[in-house]
Formats: C-alpha cells, sequence, structure tokens
C-alpha cells in the first residue's frame, strides 16, 4: 500500500514538473497517459488540442446563433402547415413545399443553425455529444451493452438544422423497393417508389464515390471476391461489396437544406412541446421560445418530423399514446395509441477487430495534418472527407438470397483518436478502454461491423415527466431476442473469413486476439465467447424506427395510416424515421427522405396548385452512369 502510495507521488512530482501536467490535473488519467509510451502520450496532446479548439468553436457557433436567433424571432399567428424539426424529412418537406406550392409554411426547429466547418466529413463522429447532439442513451441493458458505463448505449440524433444528416455518416443505400411498397399496402407500385429515389439522387440529395480510401477499401473489395461475392453492387439491393457512395458534393458534407432556400421560414432554437386540439382536430403547435410558451395555428396540417425519440415525445406529451403511460401522467387523452412502441434499430458490434502492424487505416493524426487540410480545402480530397466508412457489403450469414447482414468497413477504430473523445461518445467503461481498446494503441485498426438487418428485437420510447426538457426513456431491448445474438456471431465469423482471405493477409491484417473483459471464461472465438462479446461490445448504427408505425388500423403497432395521417386524429402527420414500420435494409437515411416525397406528393401537391407548369423532370443516372438522360414525368 504504502509502496504504491510513494510510486504513484513520484509520477505525481515528476508530472507536475513535465510541460504536459497541464492536460489534466486529474492523478489517475495522468498515471493512465504516464503508461502509454511516449509517442502516444504526444498524439493524444496534440489531438486533444485540435478537440479543445473545435469544442471551443462549437460552443462559439451556438451561442452567437441561439443570441441571433432570439433577437430576430419573427412569425405569424397562422400558417397552412407546420413543420415541426428541420431534419431529415422536415427539410425534404419544407424544401419541396417552398419550390412546388404558394402555401404558407414555418418550420420549428429545436437546434440551431449549422456552418460549413461542420461539415468537414471526419468531424462527424465529434459532434456526438456536442450542444448539436441530444446526447440521448439507453437505459441500462439487460443483454446488451454490457461493456458500457452503467450497461447505457449512447443513441446520437441530430439537433441542428439538418437533423441528423448533419451528423450521420453520409453512406447512401435505397435498400430493398419491395419493403417500402409493403409499407405502404401496395398502394405504390416498385417504379413509383424508384422514381422518388430517382428524384432524390438526382434534385435533392448530392451524391458521391468516396474521395478518400485507404489501403483497407480495395483489400476489402478483393477478398470478397476470393470469398465467391461479387463487388459492384448497383442501385439495387443485392448480395455483394462495393464501395461507398456518400451524400456528399466535392467531399463535403452536403445536407438537404442548403440546396432548398427555405431558410427564411425557420424558427430555429425552438422547443415545440405539445400539440393544441380543438376535438379531435390537431390546431396548431405551443412551444418554448427563450423559457416562454408561445403558439402557432396551422390552416392545413401539422406536420410532425421530430424523429424516431422526438416525435412519440411530442405525441405522447399531447395526449396520443398509450393510455396507461399517459394517465400515469394525469395527461388527458386524446387518442390511445402504440406511441413509442416497435422500436427497432440496425444493430452491430466489432469495433477495432482487425488489427495491422503498420499504417493502411486512418489514424487521429491524419486529422490534424496541415497537409490534409489543403487537400480537403482546395481539392475537396484527402483522409478529412472520410465518414470512417469506405466500403459496404450485404450478404447472407445463411448462404440464402436474401442478405440478412450488411457489413460496414471502417479504416478506423476506437483507437484511433488516441482515447481523446471516441472513448467518450461510444460510453465505453474503463476496465474495457484499459484491458481490450487501449492495447490497440501502438498497433492499427480498422472495424468491421456485421450489422444485422431485420433485427427481431423490439424495444420502446416513453416519456417520464411531463416536462419538455427532460428527455424520453429509450429502452431498445437491444439483443433480447437469441436470434439477434446468432446473427451477429455469425457475422463475426465471417468477419474472421474475410481477414484470413489473401488479399486482407497481403496488408497485414489479423484478428485482434485479445481476450475481451468479461469474456476470460470463454475459449476465443468460441460460441460462448462470441455471445459474451456481443453482449458486451453491442453498438448501434444509429437508424432508430418504428415508434410511430405505419400500417392498417386495424394492426397492433399502427400509429399512421398509408397517408401519414395519426389515426383517428384529424389535421396531424407524421413524416420521419418513426414511420418506418420495419428497418429496411441498408442506412436509412434515404429511406426517410423517400417517405418524405411520397407524403408531399399524395397530401400536399395533389391538394394545391402547382406553382409553374414546367413538369416534373430530372436526369437519370446522372451519377451512376454518364450518359445522362433527361426524364420528365407529372
Ligand atoms: C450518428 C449517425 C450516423 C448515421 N449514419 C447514417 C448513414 O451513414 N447513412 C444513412 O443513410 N443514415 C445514417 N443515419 C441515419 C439518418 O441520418 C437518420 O435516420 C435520419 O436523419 C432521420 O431523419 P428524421 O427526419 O427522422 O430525423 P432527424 O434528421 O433526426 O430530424 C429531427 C429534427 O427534429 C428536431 N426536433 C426534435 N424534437 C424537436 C422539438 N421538440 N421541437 C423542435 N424540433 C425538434 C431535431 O432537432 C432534428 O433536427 C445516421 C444517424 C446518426 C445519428
Ligand atoms: C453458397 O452455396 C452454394 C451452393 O449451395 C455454393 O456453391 C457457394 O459456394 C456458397 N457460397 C458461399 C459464399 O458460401
Ligand atoms: C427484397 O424483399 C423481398 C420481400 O421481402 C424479398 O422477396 C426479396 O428476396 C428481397 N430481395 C433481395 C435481393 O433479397
Ligand atoms: C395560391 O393558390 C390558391 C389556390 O390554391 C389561390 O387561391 C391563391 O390566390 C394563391 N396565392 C398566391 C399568392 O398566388
Amino acid at each position: 500500500m504504502t509502496a504504491k502510495l510513494s510510486l504513484s507521488k513520484r509520477i505525481q512530482n515528476k508530472n507536475i514538473t513535465s510541460k504536459y501536467f497541464f492536460i489534466n490535473n486529474q492523478n489517475s488519467k495522468i498515471l493512465n497517459l504516464f503508461k502509454m509510451p511516449s509517442i502516444h502520450y504526444i498524439e493524444f496532446f496534440i489531438i486533444s488540442l485540435g478537440l479543445h479548439i473545435f469544442t471551443l468553436f462549437t460552443y462559439m457557433a451556438y451561442y452567437s446563433d441561439l443570441i441571433n436567433s432570439n433577437y430576430f424571432k419573427d412569425f405569424q399567428q397562422e400558417y397552412d402547415y407546420i413543420i415541426v424539426g428541420a431534419g431529415t424529412a422536415g427539410s425534404v418537406i419544407a424544401q419541396q413545399i417552398a419550390t412546388e406550392t404558394n402555401h404558407s409554411f414555418i418550420v420549428l426547429e429545436a437546434g440551431g443553425r449549422s456552418n460549413s466547418l461542420f461539415n468537414m466529413p471526419v468531424l462527424g463522429p465529434f459532434l456526438h455529444g456536442s450542444l448539436y447532439d441530444w446526447q440521448f442513451e439507453t437505459l441500462p441493458q439487460r443483454d446488451a451493452c454490457l461493456a458500457m458505463r452503467d450497461k447505457k448505449c449512447k443513441s446520437p440524433q441530430g439537433k441542428i438544422i439538418g437533423g441528423s444528416s448533419a451528423l450521420n455518416n453520409m453512406i447512401y443505400v435505397r435498400g430493398n423497393i419491395s419493403h417500402y411498397v409493403n409499407w405502404f399496402q401496395q398502394k405504390y407500385t416498385k417504379e413509383y417508389i424508384k422514381n422518388k429515389f430517382k428524384y432524390l439522387e438526382e434534385e435533392i440529395l448530392h451524391l458521391e464515390n468516396v474521395k478518400y480510401q485507404s489501403d483497407l477499401s480495395d483489400a476489402i473489395l478483393d477478398a470478397a471476391k476470393e470469398l465467391g461475392y461479387h463487388n459492384n453492387l448497383g442501385l439495387d439491393f443485392n448480395v455483394g461489396f462495393s464501395k461507398a457512395v456518400v451524400n456528399q458534393k466535392n467531399g463535403k458534407r452536403w445536407t438537404s437544406p442548403e440546396k432548398s432556400g427555405f431558410s427564411t421560414h425557420i424558427l430555429t432554437n425552438v422547443l415545440v412541446n405539445k400539440i393544441m386540439f380543438d376535438r379531435n382536430k390537431a390546431v396548431g403547435i405551443s412551444f418554448l421560445l427563450s423559457g416562454k410558451v408561445n403558439k402557432i395555428l396551422a390552416r392545413k396540417g401539422i406536420i410532425l418530423s421530430a424523429g424516431a425519440y422526438n416525435t412519440p415525445k411530442i405525441l405522447q406529451l399531447s395526449g396520443i399514446g398509450p393510455e396507461q403511460i399517459l394517465k400515469q401522467f394525469d395527461i388527458p387523452l386524446v387518442k390511445n395509441l402504440p406511441v413509442g412502441k416497435n422500436l427497432q434499430d440496425h444493430v452491430t458490434t466489432g469495433l477495432d477487430l482487425v488489427q495491422f502492424d503498420k499504417p493502411v487505416s486512418i489514424t487521429a493524426m491524419d486529422m490534424v495534418n496541415p497537409f490534409h487540410a489543403f487537400d480537403y480545402f482546395f481539392n475537396g480530397r484527402g483522409p478529412l472527407t472520410s465518414s470512417g466508412c469506405e466500403n459496404i457489403g450485404f450478404l447472407s450469414s445463411m448462404n440464402q438470397t436474401t442478405p440478412d447482414l450488411q457489413f460496414m468497413v471502417l479504416s478506423a477504430g476506437l483507437a484511433s483518436d488516441r482515447g481523446t473523445q471516441l472513448k467518450k461518445t461510444v460510453n465505453i467503461n474503463e476496465i474495457t478502454w484499459n484491458n481490450y481498446i487501449s492495447k490497440g494503441l501502438d498497433k492499427y485498426v480498422a472495424t468491421i461491423l456485421p450489422v444485422i438487418l431485420h433485427p427481431k428485437s423490439k424495444g420502446e420510447v416513453y416519456i417520464q415527466s411531463t416536462d419538455p426538457n427532460i428527455p424520453p426513456v429509450i429502452d431498445p431491448k437491444y439483443l433480447y431476442n437469441k436470434e439477434d445474438v446468432n446473427l451477429l456471431i455469425r457475422g463475426l465469423r465471417l468477419i474472421k473469413e474475410f481477414v484470413e482471405t489473401k488479399a486482407m493477409r497481403n496488408i497485414g491484417a489479423y484478428l485482434n486476439e485479445n481476450i475481451f473483459p468479461g469474456c476470460e471464461n470463454y475459449d476465443f472465438f468460441s460460441n460462448s465467447y462470441l455471445e459474451c462479446y456481443v453482449k458486451h461490445l453491442t453498438l448501434t448504427s444509429f437508424h432508430p424506427v418504428g415508434t410511430c408505425s405505419m400500417g392498417l388500423p386495424t394492426s397492433e403497432n399502427a400509429v399512421v395510416d398509408n397517408s401519414f395521417k395519426v389515426l383517428g386524429v384529424d389535421g396531424l402527420y407524421v413524416v420521419d424515421a418513426s414511420v418506418l414500420p420495419t428497418m429496411p435494409s441498408g442506412n436509412i437515411n434515404a429511406a426517410v427522405a423517400m417517405m418524405a416525397l411520397v407524403f408531399f406528393d399524395t397530401n400536399i401537391r395533389l391538394n394545391s396548385e402547382i406553382k409553374t407548369d414546367i413538369p416534373f423532370c430530372f436526369k437519370k443516372d446522372r451519377f451512376y452512369n454518364d450518359n445522362s438522360m433527361l426524364v420528365c414525368y407529372k
């Protein structure tokens, strides 16, 4: 005991005289730092410094926007449409109303305005946990997130114009068109849905191939070929691998609001807390602006696009939700509906599972390299354009025709930023950091995420207070269903197959063979070991859906009908990730944006006089095929 104490004293004293002592004055942290070889120490210092400057910048941007928006609040008492949330769905709807109709409308957004620095793709993960993130976390999980502090996984969601699309990894995937046809109960054909996607790709989003790739990227494609997968996915959902297509322009993040010109119709930094009803008709909303309650009325409709966690929260606060929850808080019942149930998410695992002895992957030092900054700002190229994920693949763990897993290949891992930030945003606990992740600090790490495309486990979201500032309880019940655990285990075995291919061996890849803390009782890579591993290192790919599911009025989970109208209530629509009744086969941003276009088409376009008589045109296959062709339809 005394020996230990004096040792720590010695190190402490040494630290105080060292020029780095000001990084952190908590003894335990200094001790931890001191265990690192000095190169990591210097890297940690440089990256920390960069991050502190970035954090300072986010504070300045946030508060100057907040002050601005409080001085220049200008709104009317009534509009045709009110849109709650300027995220993926809300922005698309607003853009469409602004450009295609003469309706009056207003968008209310709880977050602030973005700025061009935030569009640097590599900074995306560093906005997690910032003022621009709702900073949600799950309830402690029974079968999952065991390696996280308090067994709680983080679930970031954008609180900013652009919503989660301002924080996301920008991967563009259409998914399986048949699923969308089923959601609408065959109301639309496959052709119609495909046309919506084409319009989205040509007119709203901007897509390009990833602008930077590490050596890992080609190696994975070669490995896929070796294993018999074809490595050039087309647009349609299929088994195979490909380089990622991303929502970027010249290597910079592209969020839909930028193109839209609806910025004069938007109030930022306002928290919508309730919908107002006249009997069963939604007539307006109330919101908090600098702590004061304000009201706005809607003549034609209220559109909730606040995302899969906040939309159910607003509905429940307004009296639409499960009766027993509303009773608990004495909220007068407007309509008993399963709001907040049926929560699903793309669950995954596998951070830092692939290692290298030489650099093939991005390191955080790349972020602070001035040459890379130059390349980014002047050429739109280089590592700073990277969202982390370079390749995606769809594969079947059972060798069937329908894929059940998506692979996302990241040339980085938790160790890549030397413990400065990602460790916190993933909420990894100290034991796991010290005994597993930090062992990758003197290696180079990569991550292949095996994402469950259609998880069987379902969770829920519900309010825990009538105070709109209190976040809802999020209980995703990750891995409650044993089939999900088994699928992730098969995914990990597939990753092992990939790592053992000639192509991956050639670039020096091997499996991280450190035993995961908490799983010491099992043989490495045995089924029981892998079960333990996935229950500990459970991750989300940030795709919560289903909390206000679309469905037939008679179906158990339905909250909205197939025209997005909340069941049994007039003038109220939900259009965002909450309405997706099942997970799309792939990253979901495109699906959410496509749904917003369908909503606009059926509920607004058809009921309004179109401003111009120019037919609806766009260039076909501009991105995927250079032989562009103009397609028009009415
Ligand atoms: C970290 C991360 C990475 C992702 N990566 C990808 C990817 O690579 N590819 C992909 O396809 N998808 C990805 N996604 C998913 C995709 O971005 C989201 O599913 C999509 O943006 C959801 O759109 P939405 O309209 O439902 O909600 P959001 O875009 O989240 O928008 C909701 C908006 O409503 C606002 N709001 C909420 N409550 C209130 C209130 N009470 N009052 C006023 N405003 C409110 C929010 O601030 C927000 O701006 C990712 C998501 C995250 C979080
Ligand atoms: C899948 O199964 C078929 C026939 O059963 C076999 O020829 C093929 O090699 C298998 N593919 C993989 C990737 O295992
Ligand atoms: C797409 O989904 C449909 C309906 O679930 C299914 O029949 C089909 O096989 C899927 N397509 C692929 C390529 O898996
Ligand atoms: C918008 O269209 C409506 C008809 O749908 C018309 O009555 C109204 O005058 C138009 N307003 C403007 C500003 O053009």
